[in-house]
Parts: C-alpha cells; sequence; structure tokens
C-alpha cells in the first residue's frame, strides 16, 4: 500500500509497509452533458466533437456494462481488482466513523451490481445506503442484492449519471466511487457534484486504476485501454488537483494492490466555521 503526504500538493504516491487491501424505485436517467466546471474533462466541451467524444464514453460504458451485468460477480476482475476495492473503502469508512458510528447516509456512485453497498449493508453500520449506476442491467442486480442482502432496510437503488446526481445538496455524509471514475467524460464535473452533495464534515473514498508506474501504465493505459476504448485512468497529479478545486481539504493518496494497482484519494467536506476546532481539539 502507498501513503501520500497529506499536506502535499506536488508528492506522488509513496508505498508504505503493510499491504492493505451495498432500494427504492429505480429512476430514470438523468440528462446528461453538462459544462465542465474546471478544464479537466477527458472530452472537453462544447464543440461537436466534444460531445461526439462525451456520447462515445457513455455509449461504450452502456454497452459494455449492459452486457456484462449477468456475469459481472463471477469475473476473475472481482478478485483481483473490485474486491481490494472494497476493503479499501470499508477502512476508510470504518475510521470517518471512529469507535462508536452515528447514523449516516452512503451514496456509492458507479455501483455495478450493488456488491460494495451490500457488504456496507451486512456491516452492520447504521448507514442509510443509495447506490447510483448508468445502467439499467446494473441497477437492477444491485436492487436484487440489496433486497436479498438487506430484506429489512434495503439500499435505494438509483439510475442516473454521475455528472448529473439527483440529489439535494449535502444530502449524505460519505461518498465511495471505486473502479468507475475512468468511464466519465468530464471527471472535473463529477467530482463538483460527490463535493455538491456531501454535507459538511463529509467524506469522498475514489479509487480508480493507478497508472502512474509502469505495472499500472500497462495494465490501464495499455490493456484496459484497448479493451474498453473510451476511457481515461486519470493520473493521480490530476485526481488530486480536482479533489482540490472542488474544494475538498485534507486530502491525501495511497497506492494498493501490486499487479493491478488502484489510486485511492480521499478528500473531505470542510466543516462548518462554528465546528472548526483548534489543533488541541477545543472549538475555535
Ligand atoms: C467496473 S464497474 C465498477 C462497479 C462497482 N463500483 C464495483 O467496484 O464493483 C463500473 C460501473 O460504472 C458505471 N458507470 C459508467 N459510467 C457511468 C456514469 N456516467 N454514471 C454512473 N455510473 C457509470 C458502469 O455502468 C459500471 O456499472
Amino acid at each position: 500500500m502507498i501513503v501520500v503526504n497529506p499536506n502535499s500538493t506536488s508528492s506522488p504516491p509513496q508505498e508504505d509497509a503493510a499491504p492493505s487491501a451495498t432500494a427504492a424505485p429505480i429512476s430514470p436517467a438523468a440528462p446528461s452533458a453538462t459544462a465542465p466546471a474546471h478544464g479537466a474533462s477527458v472530452a472537453g466541451s462544447g464543440s461537436d466533437d466534444a460531445r461526439r467524444r462525451a456520447h462515445a464514453f457513455r455509449s461504450g460504458a452502456d454497452r459494455q456494462f449492459h452486457g456484462w451485468a449477468e456475469t459481472y460477480d463471477r469475473s476473475l476482475l472481482n478478485t483481483f481488482l473490485f474486491r481490494p476495492a472494497y476493503l479499501a473503502l470499508l477502512g476508510e469508512i470504518a475510521e470517518w466513523c471512529g469507535g462508536e458510528p452515528k447514523p449516516f447516509r452512503l451514496l456509492d456512485i458507479g455501483c455495478g451490481t450493488g456488491s460494495f453497498a451490500a457488504l456496507v449493508a451486512s456491516a452492520d453500520w447504521p448507514a442509510r445506503i443509495t447506490a447510483l449506476d448508468f445502467v439499467p442491467s446494473m441497477c437492477r442486480k444491485a436492487r436484487d442484492k440489496a433486497e436479498r442482502v438487506r430484506p429489512d432496510r434495503p439500499a435505494d437503488v438509483v439510475n442516473a449519471d454521475s455528472e448529473h446526481l439527483p440529489f439535494a445538496d449535502g444530502s449524505f455524509d460519505v461518498v465511495t466511487c471505486s473502479n468507475s471514475f475512468h468511464h466519465y467524460p468530464h471527471q472535473d464535473a463529477v467530482v463538483g457534484e460527490m463535493r455538491r452533495v456531501l454535507a459538511p464534515g463529509g467524506r469522498l473514498v475514489l479509487i480508480d486504476g493507478f497508472r502512474d508506474n509502469a505495472v499500472g501504465w500497462f495494465v490501464f493505459d495499455v490493456i484496459i485501454q484497448r479493451i474498453e476504448k473510451n476511457v481515461h485512468h486519470a493520473p493521480w497529479s490530476l485526481v488530486r488537483r480536482l479533489f482540490e478545486q472542488a474544494g475538498f481539504v485534507g486530502v491525501r493518496q495511497r497506492k494498493i494492490n501490486l499487479l493491478m494497482p488502484l489510486l485511492v484519494t480521499v478528500g473531505e467536506a470542510p466543516a462548518p466555521p462554528s465546528e472548526a476546532s483548534h489543533a488541541d481539539g477545543t472549538p475555535v
């Protein structure tokens, strides 16, 4: 596992000693195509060409995941890529919750078949879980799973685009997103949406392929790029910049998973001024 100096905006992720490593009605997809907030869109915006590329990103993901929904949970990628990400997400949530978790609202973006939402539900945290995905067949799978795992309190499953989250500002305490970010044509707009729906003091944990070393470059920029085509695994420095531009504080990054390396980026939505405290914990 790799840890990044939380205070640095320029140093790359460093290797750390120990390896480390979820329903309500399905709503119709939200409208798409928006102007990006900061200049880090993969598909740009405005021009016909940029619109075509954004469409290619979305329809590529739609085709790929619609076809894959049935067999997704049995895929080898589950073992080697998705599970390590779930474990890292669980660790970050546990750390955010502290010793005695208070009830919290979690949104998992790009939830796929809802495996992570199911894990959170079975962890018995006092969490109200919402899972969101762009592809209707993934949402159906996620909903079935949510009802199987917690028939008493199934997760809400929402069919929408990560770029237009259909929730009010500050609706969630924790937002998670694993192995989905590389499908987003306007990654800056999505991080802005993640920040908007987080309540003050809330945490975003974003995990995606780490392409900044030789192994990661080969796996994500060569192999996965060739298979999935319209995808973009953002460099660690870009992800950090997007977090900071969206207003996240305490941003830290680390790399996990040796052979299919993953970049974990964590940021907090600033607490309101009245809850600010001095370094020794006393209120300001
Ligand atoms: C590789 S899967 C990962 C699923 C899940 N997070 C996991 O780790 O098992 C990527 C998911 O992102 C979803 N996705 C792609 N583009 C999206 C978008 N613009 N908005 C929401 N979900 C999207 C796909 O439909 C797919 O289910």
